[in-house]
């Protein structure tokens, strides 16, 4: 063989093995630059730390499929265990004179670990892929000179305690341990406790009687913060004087260390709100491969189909387009089944005549959509299930007609209640709006993105923030209403992107009227040809 022909023979398994795998990922600019933003939304003087999910263990030796925590997933691109994130809120210098902001410790290279587990990026591969400077494995924490005492604040999220030590002596358990053994974490600390204190603070002397009414209902909830001598004072206060003298008390305790564990969370909900152009490419992925999902299983249902073999189909599709994961438990409930609301068993033999409530969604590349269709298993809605789903409907469009930008967070949820309300009223099934509850127990909206249930501020609603749009009735057996509507359970959800122009559906493709999934339901599918062996 030529030397020439060999370099190309080379460059193209180079070329073939890099595709390999997808290549649509955020880009490391993109995890760079949200870490920039970050940076300057956090505190001068300050620190702030992350950790990757713990790994949990499923049976024996065999753990969950691991999930990177969506934050540190946002700022870093990495998708590995036992890590840990380090953000300055200003440049610092190294012995050497390198300038840096940023530090990121990371699983150590190991042959016979990789062999078993799969591939790590490493030291060299955090650099090269993700775009980060100072990287170091995670076993380097312990011995990192970071000044923590020196920060005004530390910023982070508070531990769960829901991860375990293993052999590995850099795994999550211990970077933690180094962690709080660095900064000097009471053993009796208490996030809540922390995030009270500075309400107080920072609540004006005049408003301070109404916070501590407030302060004293939400105490009834926390035992071990009802014996805290500053709160109880606070909220048994007689006057303005003496809530502001313990207010002073309360700033000297704060000042005391330097932890903070909320400002944290309201950097990321602020930055996680909105999408930018790079993730909206991902989550509008996911959301149209759900809806995919949906409009085929539309054709494919047949009243003799489990729920489970319904779950299936969905998922097939979504694995189809390449899509990791679901976003969470895919609930298929069928007849009554449906007014569990996150009913996940999905073990009904047959879905019969009845209607089969779906609510799934794919995540593609970390960004999971929430789509909700009912459809009645035989392909015809009967007139109560009609009536009802046409309430369902109609309370949708209200409250997708109202996510425009500006408008408060429950705007969407008010306009669908009321539309949910006056028909169930109609019906006779309650006798005044404010039952509304009794056949609709949940919230209409929330945001969307790297959680189902995604980080955001519940300020008024800003362009490019996706939310979902989901009222549902549901009428269990044994409702104190006439037997003929019992069982029926709908739930109609999309997922909506806000615009300057007004709200954009991106699960539309996913028929939604009662005439549209009549429709596609009398569609052939490509599944009625594909059967298997019967098992004895
Ligand atoms: N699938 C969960 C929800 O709709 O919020
Ligand atoms: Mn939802
Ligand atoms: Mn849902």
């Amino acid at each position: 063989m030529k030397m020439t022909t060999f370099f190309l023979l080379c460059f193209s398994l180079i070329v073939l093995s890099a595709q390999d795998k997808p290549t649509d990922y955020l880009s490391a600019d993109f995890h760079k630059e949200r870490r920039a933003k970050a940076r300057s939304l956090m505190p001068p003087n300050s620190v702030a730390v992350f950790f990757s999910n713990a790994e949990r263990n499923r049976s024996n030796d065999v753990d969950y499929i691991y999930h990177q925590d969506p934050d540190f997933y946002y700022l870093t691109g990495y998708k590995e265990p036992n890590a840990v994130l380090v953000l300055f809120s200003e440049d610092h210098k190294t012995a050497e004179g390198k300038v840096y902001n940023e530090i990121i410790y990371v699983q150590e290279k190991n042959r016979r670990a990789e062999q078993w587990n799969g591939k790590r990026l490493g030291v060299e591969g955090t650099k090269e892929q993700l775009g980060f400077e100072m990287v170091f494995n995670g076993s380097e924490f312990q011995k990192s000179n970071i000044d923590f005492e020196g920060f005004d604040k530390i910023l982070f999220f508070d531990f769960k305690n829901d991860y375990r030590d293993t052999r590995n002596n850099a795994d999550l358990f211990d970077l933690i341990k180094t962690f709080k053994i660095k900064i000097d974490y009471p053993s009796d600390y208490n996030a809540t406790r922390q995030q009270i204190y500075s309400m107080i603070t920072s609540t004006e002397i005049e408003n301070s009687a109404n916070v501590a009414q407030t302060l004293g209902r939400y105490l009834n909830y926390y035992e071990d913060l009802k014996s805290d001598n500053l709160l109880a004072g606070y909220v048994d206060a007689k006057d303005n004087d003496k809530r502001k003298e313990i207010q002073d008390k309360v700033s000297l305790e704060m000042k005391s260390n330097n932890l903070n564990s909320f400002l944290l969370a309201e950097i990321m909900n602020s930055l996680r709100e909105t999408k930018t152009a790079e993730e909206m490419v991902l989550l509008k992925k996911a959301v149209e491969i759900s809806a995919v999902g949906q409009l085929e299983v539309m054709k494919a249902m047949r009243p003799n189909m489990s729920e489970t073999e319904i779950q299936g189909i969905h998922e097939y599709v979504y694995k189809k387009y390449g899509a990791e994961y679901e976003g969470y438990p895919s609930i298929v409930g069928g007849g009554n089944n449906g007014c569990i609301l996150h009913y996940i068993e999905n073990n009904k033999q047959k879905v019969g005549n009845e209607l089969v409530l779906m609510d799934l969604g794919a995540e593609y590349h970390g960004y999971t959509a929430d789509v909700t269709r009912t459809i009645p298993a035989n392909g015809k809605f009967t007139k109560e299930q009609k009536l009802i789903y046409d309430i369902v409907y109609n309370a949708q469009e209200a409250g997708i007609k109202a996510s425009v930008v500006g408008a408060p967070f429950q705007a969407p949820n008010e306009a669908a209640s009321e539309v949910v309300a006056e028909g169930l009223v109609e019906l006779g099934l309650i006798s005044s709006p404010s039952e509304i509850k009794t056949y609709f127990p949940h919230g209409t909206s929330h945001y969307l993105g790297l959680d189902v249930h995604d980080k955001g501020t519940y300020g008024p609603f800003q362009e490019n923030t996706v939310i979902t749009v989901e009222p549902g009735i549901y009428i269990p057996e044994g409702s104190n209403c006439d037997k003929k509507w019992w069982g029926i359970a709908v739930r109609i959800e999309d997922d909506i992107l806000i615009t300057k122009n007004g709200p954009i559906n991106l699960s539309g493709m996913a028929p939604r009227t009662t005439q549209d999934i009549e429709k596609t339901m009398a569609m052939p599918s490509v599944l009625d040809s594909f059967t298997l062996p019967g098992l004895d």
